[in-house]
C-alpha cells in the first residue's frame, strides 16, 4: 500500500513537472559538466607532449599494419596493439586496444552492427611496408595519391596526399594520446564516483581514452551532432575563446534545451568533417559509443601549455577527442571533396535507407490527438480545405496505460477502421512504441520479456528498474541480437492487435530517457548482453532500438514494405533504419533558426532523413512565426508539424484564412516538389549524399558561404533562405556562384556571386532555382502524395549563360524493395542548343525492368528563354506545338507568366527530344 502511495506521488510529481513547462526552463545543474565528469576533467589538463608513445614491432601481418605502442618513460608497461587497414575509395582505419595476450579483466567493448559488411569485405590486402625518413617512420599506400605514415618515435599517424607533400590530416601529432586500461580492482582502489545522488561503481576503475586529431588545410570544422548550435563548430578552447563546455556526446533527453549550446542532446555522431578553401574537405570517424567529449582548438592553443614537439604547417585545426571507454577504432577519409567524404563514410556505416514515398511529404502531429472523433474531425478538415496530408499521428496518450502495442480502447475503440478510412484517401497512421515497458504483471510484453530475462540488468545484476512515462518500467536489451528479433516480431498484425498495412512506428525515448536515472538516463554500471556496461555501449542504446523496430515492420510486410520508423536517438548508422527529428525544440524565432544548422549537421553526418517539430514543441506560437515554420519546414527532409499537449491546438486552419492560405501555399510547395525531394533521396540512398546541404558544399571553392548556416541547398539545384525574424520586410541573401539563379516563386532573374538586400512579403521565404538546373515538379495537388502517384510532370529549365541545364528524376513504386532489383525509372534530362532530351540511366532495361509508369510530361517551363521561340517539335511522334506564356505556379498567390511548352504528353519513361524552334 505504502509503495503504491509512493509511486502516485511520483507520478503525481512527474505530471506536475511536465505541466510547468513554460515557467522551468532547462535545468543546467541535472547535467554534468567536463569539471564534474572525471575522465573529461583528467584529459583535458594534459599538456601538450606528454604522450610519447613509441611505435615497435611495426610490420604488415594479414595485409594489415600491426605495431606495439608502448610509453618511452616506462618500457615495462603493457604494450597497445595497433593495426592499421586500408580500404578502397581512400579509406584508412586505425584499431588500438589492450594485448589480448596479456588477459586484460575483460574485453573492451567494440560496437557491432555499424560498420556493414560490404566495407569489411573493401579492405586492400597491403603487401609491404615502406621505410621513411632513414627508419623512424614507416609506411604504406592509401590511395593513388595518398600515403599513410606511421612515425615511431613519438608515435604519430598521419595521411599525406603525395602530389604536394602535404599532410591531411593527423593522429598524436600533440602527443596526447592516453589510453587507460584495464585493472582488477584490489582492496584499497575506491572507484566510484558520485554525480548529484547517483554513484556509479566503475568496476575496471578509469578507462578512458584521449587523444588529438589534426586537419589540415582547414578553415573550418562540422559535424558530431547532436547539439543546438551553428554549423561551423566554434573553437572551445585557447586563445581569445571564451573557456567553455566541450562539444558533449551523450545521448539525453534534455528538458526544454536552449538554442545556442555545445551541449549534447539525443543523439551522437561522432564524427567530424573538416574544409578549406584550398584543400578541400577531409573526415574523422570514431566508432566508439561510450560519453565523448570533444574540443575544438582555436590557433596557437598549445603555446598555452607547452611546446609543441613537431613542427606542423600552421593552416590546420585542432581538436581533442575523449571517451570514458571502449577502444579506438577511427577511420580517416580524404575527401578531397566534400561530398567524397560523405562517399567514404557511409561506405563504412551505410548509406540513408531509401523511404517510402508517404514519409517524406507533410506529418500531422500532436501529443495528442485524443479520440477518433478528434483524428476524424481534423482528417476532414484538411479535405475541406483542400490541403494534402500524408500522415495522421497519435502519441502516448492512445495506448491503455503506456502500455505499448495497445489501445485505449474507450478513446480508440475501432483502431483499424480508423486506419482504413485514412488508408482510403491514401493516408498513413503512426503511433508510438517507446522502449521502457511497463512493470505490470497482467502485461503480456513484461511477462514475456520477464520470462525470457529479456531488460538490461541493474549492477547487480537484477532488472534494471527505472520510472518513466507509464511508472516503473524495464527496457529490452536490444543490444542482444536474439531480443531485438523478438522485438522485431511484436510488430506483426497478430502481435500488434489494431495495427494494419498502414501503420507505421515512432520510437521516442530511447536514449534512454529514464526520470529516476542520472542525467535522466540509464546508470553507466547498469549491464548489457555480454557484460557489455552500459556506459560501453550508452550512446548507441537507441540506435539498436530504432534497428529492431524497423526490422520488425520489415518482417510485418514480409520483406515487401519499405519501413518507416522515427527515432529521437541516433548514433552512427541510423541513416540505415529511418527518419529522426531534433526532438522537443521551442516554439521562439531562435529556434525556427537553429533547426538549419542542426539538419544540416545531421546531413552531413549521413543522418540525411530529418526535421525539426514545425511550430515548435513547446510553447505557442505567433501566427506569423508558425507559418514562417511551415514556409521553412516544406524544406526539411522530414516535414512534421507537432506540439506539446499543453499548447493550444494548431493544426493549419485555427489563425483565420489569410494564415490557413499560407500554410496552404507552403505545403503544397513541398508536395509539388515531391518527385524532386524523391530523386534526392534516392541519391542519398545510393552516394550518402545529404537532400540538404549546406552551400560550401555545391560551392566548395567560396569561402563566403563556409560559415553560412541561415541558407542552405536542397539538393544541388535550389537554394532557400530562412526568415527568422519577426516581420522582416528584408532578407540579406548570398548567391553562390558565377551563374545566375532564377526566384523559385516569381521567375526573377539574379546575378551570382552577389549577396541581395531582398524584399520579403509574408507570401513565401527566398528560394532560387540554379540557372544550368531541371527540376520535375508535380503541380496537381491532392489529398496526398499516394494519390498522386500516376499525375503528370511538370519540368522546370532555368537555363544558364549558355543556354543550357540538366537534370534528373528517379521514380519507382514509392513502397517496395522492387527498386533493389533495378525496378525504377531514372531519367536524365538535358537542354542545349535549343533541344531538350531524356535519357536513361536505369542500368538494366527488359527483362530486369519491372517497374514502368504512364505517367506523362504536361508542362515544360523555359526559365531564361528568350520569348521569341514560337514552337516546339516534339520527336518522335513528329507533333507540333505552340509556345505559349504559361503561369509558374498554380499556387494561389498569383504567378507570373513565363515561357511554357504546355501538354507535349510525351512519356516520362520514354526516350523522346523537344525542340524549341
Ligand atoms: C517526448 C518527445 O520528444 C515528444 O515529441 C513527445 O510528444 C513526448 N515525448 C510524448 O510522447
Amino acid at each position: 500500500m505504502r509503495i503504491k502511495t509512493l509511486r502516485f506521488l511520483f507520478l503525481f510529481f512527474l505530471f506536475l513537472c511536465s505541466h510547468l513547462t513554460f515557467v522551468l526552463s532547462w535545468k543546467k545543474e541535472e547535467f554534468r559538466t567536463c569539471q564534474q565528469t572525471p575522465f573529461c576533467k583528467r584529459a583535458r589538463s594534459r599538456i601538450p607532449g606528454s604522450s610519447s608513445l613509441i611505435a615497435t614491432d611495426v610490420t604488415i601481418s594479414d595485409g594489415d599494419l600491426t605495431a606495439k605502442l608502448t610509453p618511452k618513460s616506462e618500457p615495462q608497461a603493457k604494450p597497445l596493439i595497433l593495426t592499421l587497414s586500408v580500404h578502397q575509395h581512400g579509406i584508412l582505419r586505425l584499431k588500438i586496444d589492450e594485448d589480448p595476450s596479456l588477459s586484460p579483466p575483460k574485453k573492451r567493448f567494440e560496437v557491432p552492427d555499424v560498420v556493414v559488411p560490404e566495407f569489411t569485405s573493401s579492405k586492400l590486402w597491403l603487401p609491404r611496408l615502406s621505410v621513411e625518413d632513414n627508419g623512424l617512420a614507416s609506411s604504406v599506400y592509401l590511395s593513388d595519391g595518398h600515403t599513410a605514415v606511421i612515425r615511431h618515435d613519438p608515435f604519430e599517424l598521419f595521411v599525406r596526399d603525395d602530389n604536394s607533400g602535404q599532410r591531411v590530416i593527423s593522429l598524436n601529432s600533440h602527443g596526447l594520446f592516453d589510453f587507460e586500461q584495464l585493472k582488477e580492482k584490489s582492496e584499497d582502489d575506491n572507484w566510484e564516483e558520485t554525480f548529484r545522488s547517483h554513484t556509479d561503481r566503475r568496476p575496471y576503475g578509469p578507462q578512458s581514452i584521449s587523444f588529438d586529431v589534426s586537419f589540415y588545410g582547414a578553415d573550418f570544422v562540422y559535424g558530431i551532432p547532436e547539439r543546438a548550435t551553428s554549423l561551423a563548430l566554434r573553437p572551445t578552447r585557447g586563445p581569445n575563446v571564451e573557456e567553455s563546455e566541450p562539444y558533449r556526446l551523450f545521448n539525453l533527453d534534455v528538458f526544454e534545451y536552449i538554442h545556442d549550446s555545445p551541449f549534447g542532446l539525443y543523439g551522437s555522431i561522432p564524427f567530424m568533417v573538416s574544409h578549406g578553401k584550398t584543400r578541400g574537405s577531409s573526415g574523422f570517424f570514431w566508432l566508439n559509443a561510450a560519453e565523448m567529449q570533444i574540443d575544438v582548438l582555436a590557433p596557437g592553443w598549445e603555446a598555452e601549455s607547452a611546446e609543441s614537439h613537431i613542427a606542423l604547417p600552421s593552416h590546420r585545426i585542432d581538436t581533442f577527442w575523449m571517451s570514458e571507454a571502449g577502444v579506438v577504432d577511427t577511420f580517416f577519409f580524404i575527401g578531397p571533396s566534400p561530398k567524397d567524404v560523405l562517399q567514404q563514410y557511409t561506405a563504412v556505416t551505410g548509406t540513408p535507407a531509401m523511404p517510402q514515398m508517404f514519409s517524406i511529404a507533410y506529418h500531422q502531429c500532436r501529443w495528442n490527438y485524443r479520440d477518433e472523433e478528434d483524428v476524424e474531425h481534423v482528417d476532414s478538415k484538411f479535405d475541406e480545405l483542400d490541403i494534402p496530408y500524408d500522415v495522421l499521428w497519435l502519441d502516448i496518450e492512445h495506448t491503455n496505460g503506456k502500455r505499448y502495442f495497445t489501445w485505449d480502447r474507450t478513446l480508440f475503440p475501432h483502431p483499424e477502421e480508423m486506419q482504413k478510412k485514412l488508408a482510403d484517401k491514401g493516408r498513413h497512421m503512426v503511433t508510438i512504441v517507446d522502449p521502457h515497458i511497463k512493470r505490470d504483471d497482467d502485461f503480456y510484453l513484461h511477462k514475456e520479456a520477464l520470462k525470457k530475462g529479456y531488460y538490461v540488468k541493474d549492477s547487480s545484476g537484477k532488472d534494471f528498474d527505472g520510472w518513466c512515462w507509464p511508472g516503473s518500467s524495464s527496457y529490452p536489451d536490444t543490444l542482444n541480437p536474439e531480443i531485438r528479433s523478438w522485438w522485431a516480431d511484436k510488430f506483426s498484425y497478430q502481435n500488434y492487435v489494431g495495427s494494419t498495412p498502414s501503420l507505421y512506428i515512432w520510437n521516442d525515448m530511447n536514449e534512454p530517457s529514464v526520470f529516476n536515472g542520472p542525467e535522466v538516463t540509464m546508470p553507466r554500471d547498469a549491464l548489457h548482453y555480454g557484460g557489455v556496461e552500459h556506459r560501453e555501449v550508452h550512446n548507441a542504446y537507441g540506435y539498436y532500438f530504432h534497428m529492431a523496430t524497423a526490422d520488425g515492420l520489415v518482417k510485418r510486410g514480409d520483406g515487401n514494405d519499405r519501413p518507416f520508423v522515427l527515432s529521437r536517438a541516433l548514433f552512427a548508422g541510423s541513416q540505415r533504419y529511418g527518419a529522426v527529428w531534433t526532438g522537443d525544440n521551442t516554439a521562439e524565432w531562435d529556434h525556427l533558426r537553429v533547426s538549419i544548422p542542426m539538419i544540416l549537421t545531421l546531413g552531413l553526418t549521413g543522418m540525411s532523413f530529418s526535421g525539426a517539430d514545425v511550430g515548435g514543441f513547446f510553447g505557442n506560437p505567433e501566427p506569423e512565426l508558425l507559418v514562417r515554420w511551415y514556409q521553412l519546414g516544406a524544406y526539411y527532409p522530414f516535414f512534421r508539424g507537432h506540439a506539446h499537449h499543453d499548447t493550444k491546438r494548431r493544426e493549419p486552419w485555427l489563425f483565420g484564412e489569410r494564415n490557413t492560405e499560407l500554410i496552404k501555399d507552403a505545403i503544397h510547395v513541398r508536395y509539388a516538389l515531391l518527385p524532386y525531394f524523391y530523386t534526392l533521396f534516392r541519391e542519398a540512398n545510393t552516394t550518402g549524399v545529404p537532400v540538404v546541404r549546406p552551400l560550401w558544399m555545391e560551392f566548395p571553392s567560396d569561402e563566403a558561404t563556409f560559415s553560412n548556416d541561415e541558407a542552405f541547398m536542397v539538393g544541388s539545384s535550389l537554394l532557400v533562405q530562412g526568415i527568422y525574424t519577426e516581420r522582416a520586410k528584408h532578407a540579406s541573401v548570398y548567391l553562390p556562384g558565377k551563374e545566375s539563379w532564377y526566384d523559385l516563386r516569381t521567375g526573377t532573374v539574379y546575378k551570382g556571386g552577389v549577396t541581395y538586400k531582398l524584399e520579403v512579403t509574408e507570401e513565401s521565404i527566398p528560394a532560387f532555382q540554379r540557372a544550368g538546373t531541371i527540376v520535375a515538379r508535380k503541380d496537381r495537388f491532392r489529398r496526398s502524395s499516394t494519390q498522386m502517384a500516376n499525375d503528370p510532370y511538370t519540368l522546370v529549365i532555368a537555363l544558364n549563360s549558355s543556354q543550357a541545364a540538366e537534370g534528373e528524376l528517379y521514380i519507382d513504386d514509392g513502397s517496395s524493395f522492387k527498386f533493389l532489383q533495378g525496378a525504377y525509372i531514372h531519367r536524365r534530362f538535358i537542354f542545349s542548343n535549343g533541344k531538350l532530351i531524356s535519357i536513361d540511366l536505369a542500368p538494366a532495361s527488359g527483362s530486369n525492368r519491372h517497374y514502368s509508369s504512364d505517367a506523362f510530361i504536361e508542362r515544360i517551363i523555359l526559365l531564361g528563354q528568350a520569348s521569341g521561340s514560337k514552337s516546339a517539335l516534339i520527336e518522335p511522334s513528329n507533333q507540333k506545338i505552340d509556345i505559349e506564356l504559361g503561369p509558374l505556379w498554380f499556387l494561389r498567390a498569383r504567378a507570373p507568366a513565363v515561357v511554357t511548352v504546355r501538354k507535349p504528353n510525351v512519356r516520362v519513361a520514354e526516350d523522346w527530344t523537344i525542340t524549341v524552334i
